[in-house]
């Protein structure tokens, strides 16, 4: 039984938070403070052996806007198991009890995954979102043509269309 722990960002302590840092900076080679940044706020799904970290993921809320709706999402961000921890089950469990959360607290789930993670999140039922993405910026709103047939969505609370347009709040760094 692969024991995950969930945790606000709040109630992890600054040991924990450089962990997850240190661990994503294994798993990522181009992780920046930003990337970080984005992954707290929200709730985190930690997997241990013993002492040393060996997965995280966590869940934040941003408004994703669709068909007039601004839609309260669950977002998942920082996605990584030590490389040679994989295929045990961990990102498995970790997905396990953010989506639980998702189904809880959110109207969508939605994330932008890596090329190779991106099968990992289909075949636990997420969908391709096939319409056009933009976001809300400071200058107004403004299309993110190259995130278009790359963001994965987990429906909800409410029915969508998925070739419709898909828009996010702002942020500084990746937008999605
Ligand atoms: C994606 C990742 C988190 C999966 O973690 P994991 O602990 O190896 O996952 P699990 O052991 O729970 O495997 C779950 C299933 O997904 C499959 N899987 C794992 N990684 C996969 C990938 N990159 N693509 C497709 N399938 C994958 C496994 O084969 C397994 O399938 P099975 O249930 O049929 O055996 C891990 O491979 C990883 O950290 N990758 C590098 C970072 C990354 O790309 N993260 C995603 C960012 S969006």
């Amino acid at each position: 039984m692969t024991e995950v722990r969930t945790a606000h960002t709040a109630d992890l302590d600054a040991a924990a938070l450089e962990a997850v840092r240190a661990l994503l900076d294994d798993v990522f080679d181009d992780m920046t403070d930003q990337d970080f940044e984005h992954a707290l706020g929200g709730v985190h799904a930690l997997v241990w052996e013993g002492a040393e970290l060996v997965g995280h993921a966590s869940v934040i809320q941003r408004r994703l806007l669709n068909g007039g709706r601004a839609l309260r999402t669950g977002y998942v961000e920082g996605v990584g198991v030590r490389a040679g921890q994989r295929g045990r089950g961990y990102g498995t469990a970790m997905m396990d009890a953010l989506e639980r959360v998702m189904r809880g607290a959110y109207e969508l789930g939605a994330l932008g995954p890596t090329d190779a993670g991106a099968a990992f999140y289909a075949a636990r039922g997420w969908q391709l979102w096939q319409g056009p993405s933009s976001a809300l910026t400071p200058a107004g709103l403004k299309r993110t043509e190259e995130e278009d047939g790359c963001l994965y969505v987990l429906p909800l609370a409410v029915p969508l269309d998925l070739s419709s347009e898909l828009i996010c709040d702002w942020r500084d760094g990746d937008l999605w």
